[in-house]
C-alpha cells in the first residue's frame, strides 16, 4: 500500500472571496496544508521558487498570468491548477500550459487536482503544448526544419531562406512579387509545391526581414509568440502574423534589435512552431549560432534564456541543417559546433544533414570538394556533407534585390545546390501516412 504524499500548496487567487473559498476546501483535507496565500503573481513565483510548495492554485485571471509564469511553476517542481474565472475564456486557460483547468466552485476536482497524480512533464517547458492538429486538407502535421550553424556567418540564413523556397517549389515560372508586406496578398504555391513557413529565431543578429526585401515592421514571430504566452494562438492568429511573402512561403520575421530577445521566450515558441505545423507542410527556423543554455542563469528560474529560441526549435525539429562555411576557420568551428550540438542543453533528436557552404579553391585548395569531404570525415565523423559552392555573383544579386535566388539568379549554382538540399530534407522526413 502506498503512503500518501503530503501536498503544500500556495494559492493566489485573485477575488478575495474565491479565495477563502479555495483556502477553506484545502485546508480541510487531510495531508493537505496551504502555506501561502499570495496577493500578487510575483509573490507566487518567488514562494515557488524557494521551495515553499508543490502544488500552486492560480486564479484565471491573476494579473501577467502567462505560459511563462506556469513554465517557472512548473520548473520549480510545482503542480499548477488554475481555477477558472468567468472573464477568461477556458480555451485561453488551457493554452497556458498548466497541468489542470477547474471549474470555479468544483470543490471535489479542485482538491483531486491539487493532489494530482504525479504524471507532470520533466522539464515543466513543454508542458500543455496541444499536439498538432490535423490540418484542415487532412494532410498530417508538417515537418520543421532547424537551420542551425556555428558563428561566423556561414550562411544559416542563407540556407534558411533558399531551403524555404525551393521546398515551396518558388520557380522561374512565379510571377514577381508585389507590394509584399505593404499589400500582402496570399499567393498560391507552384503545381506540386508545399506550403512553408519561414520563422526568424536569430536573436542575435536576425536577417529575414531585408533579405527578403521586407519593411523592417512588427516582428511577426515576437508577436506570434506573446499570443502564445498569453493562451491565444491559433491557426488562424498564426497566420495573421506570417504573411505570404512568396509563392506558398510565408515569414514570421525576427526581432528588429538584438535586445528584444526576451520577447522569444521557448516557454511560448514550443508553442508557435507546434501551431505552424498546423498551418504549412514545412516550418524553416533560422537559428541564432550559440547553443549554451547559461549554467548560472539556469539557478535563477526567473531569468529568461537568451538563446531559447534556438533551442526550442533545434528542440522540436525533425531535421537539423547544420551550416558550416568551406574555409579552415569555418571547417573547425563546424567539427566543434557537432560536438556542442551533441551536448546541447536539450536533446536534439533530430535527424541530420550537414551543409558545407560556399566552398571555394580559393579558400581550401585545389580540388575543394574533395577536400572539404576528407576533413569533415577525418575530424567530424560526417560521409555525407552537402555541399554549396560559393556563388558571390549570384548572392549579390540576391542580396541586392531582397529576392531569392528562383527570382534574380535561377541558374545559379547555389541555387542548384540548395533544391537538391531540399530533395535530401524531403527524404529524410517519413513517409506521409
Ligand atoms: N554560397 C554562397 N556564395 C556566396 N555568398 C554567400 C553564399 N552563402 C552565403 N553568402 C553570403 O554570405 C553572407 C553571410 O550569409 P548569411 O547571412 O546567410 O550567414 P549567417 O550564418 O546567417 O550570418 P549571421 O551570423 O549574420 O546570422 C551573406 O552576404 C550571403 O549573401
Ligand atoms: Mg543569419
Amino acid at each position: 500500500m502506498s503512503e500518501e504524499r503530503t501536498v503544500t500548496v500556495l494559492v493566489a487567487v485573485q477575488s478575495p472571496e474565491d479565495e477563502a473559498a479555495v483556502v477553506t476546501v484545502l485546508a480541510a483535507q487531510p495531508r493537505t496544508t496551504v502555506s501561502r496565500r499570495c496577493a500578487e503573481l510575483a509573490e507566487l513565483l518567488a514562494a515557488a521558487e524557494a521551495g515553499a510548495g508543490t502544488a500552486a492554485v492560480v486564479s484565471g485571471d491573476l494579473p501577467g498570468l502567462d505560459r511563462d509564469a506556469v513554465a517557472r511553476l512548473r520548473g520549480a517542481g510545482l503542480r499548477v491548477v488554475v481555477v477558472e474565472d468567468p472573464a477568461t475564456p477556458a480555451a485561453r486557460l488551457a493554452g497556458l500550459g498548466c497541468d489542470v483547468v477547474v471549474a470555479g466552485g468544483d470543490a471535489e476536482n479542485l482538491v483531486a487536482a491539487v493532489r494530482g497524480d504525479g504524471s507532470a512533464n520533466d522539464d515543466g517547458r513543454a508542458a500543455g503544448v496541444a499536439p498538432a492538429a490535423v490540418p484542415d486538407d487532412g494532410t498530417r502535421p508538417g515537418t520543421l526544419v532547424a537551420v542551425w550553424g556555428p558563428a561566423g556567418s556561414p550562411g544559416r540564413t542563407t540556407t534558411a531562406i533558399e531551403l524555404a523556397a525551393a521546398l515551396a517549389g518558388v520557380g522561374a515560372t512565379m510571377s514577381r512579387r508585389s507590394g509584399l508586406l505593404r499589400r500582402p496578398r496570399p499567393a498560391l504555391p507552384t503545381h506540386g509545391a508545399s506550403t512553408v513557413v519561414l520563422a526568424d529565431a536569430d536573436t542575435y543578429a536576425s536577417s529575414v526581414t531585408s533579405r527578403l526585401g521586407l519593411l523592417d515592421d512588427a516582428p511577426g514571430l515576437a508577436a506570434a509568440a506573446r499570443a502564445a504566452g498569453q493562451g491565444l494562438l491559433d491557426v488562424r492568429t498564426l497566420a495573421g502574423h506570417a504573411p505570404v511573402v512568396l509563392p506558398g512561403v510565408r515569414v514570421l520575421t525576427g526581432i528588429t534589435r538584438a535586445s528584444r530577445w526576451p520577447e522569444l521566450p521557448a516557454s511560448s515558441l514550443d508553442v508557435v512552431f507546434q501551431r505552424c505545423r498546423e498551418l504549412a507542410a514545412w516550418t524553416v527556423v533560422d537559428c541564432g549560432p550559440v547553443l549554451e543554455a547559461d549554467e548560472l542563469l539556469m539557478y535563477d528560474t526567473r531569468a529568461p534564456q537568451r538563446n531559447g529560441a534556438t533551442l526550442s526549435a533545434l528542440q522540436a525539429a525533425d531535421v537539423v541543417v547544420v551550416v558550416g562555411s568551406a574555409d579552415p576557420v569555418g571547417l573547425q568551428r563546424l567539427v566543434r559546433g557537432l560536438e556542442d550540438l551533441r551536448d546541447a542543453a536539450v536533446p536534439v533528436p533530430a535527424a541530420r544533414v550537414v551543409v558545407v557552404n560556399r566552398v571555394r579553391v580559393s579558400a581550401v585548395g585545389r580540388r575543394a570538394e574533395a577536400q572539404v569531404r576528407d576533413a569533415l570525415a577525418r575530424y567530424g565523423g560526417v560521409g555525407d556533407a552537402h555541399l554549396v559552392p560559393d556563388d558571390p555573383a549570384g548572392l549579390d544579386a540576391a542580396l541586392l534585390a531582397g529576392r531569392v535566388l528562383a527570382e534574380c539568379a535561377p541558374g545559379s549554382p547555389a541555387r542548384a545546390a540548395f533544391e537538391g538540399l531540399a530533395t535530401r530534407v524531403r527524404e529524410l522526413v517519413p513517409a506521409t501516412v
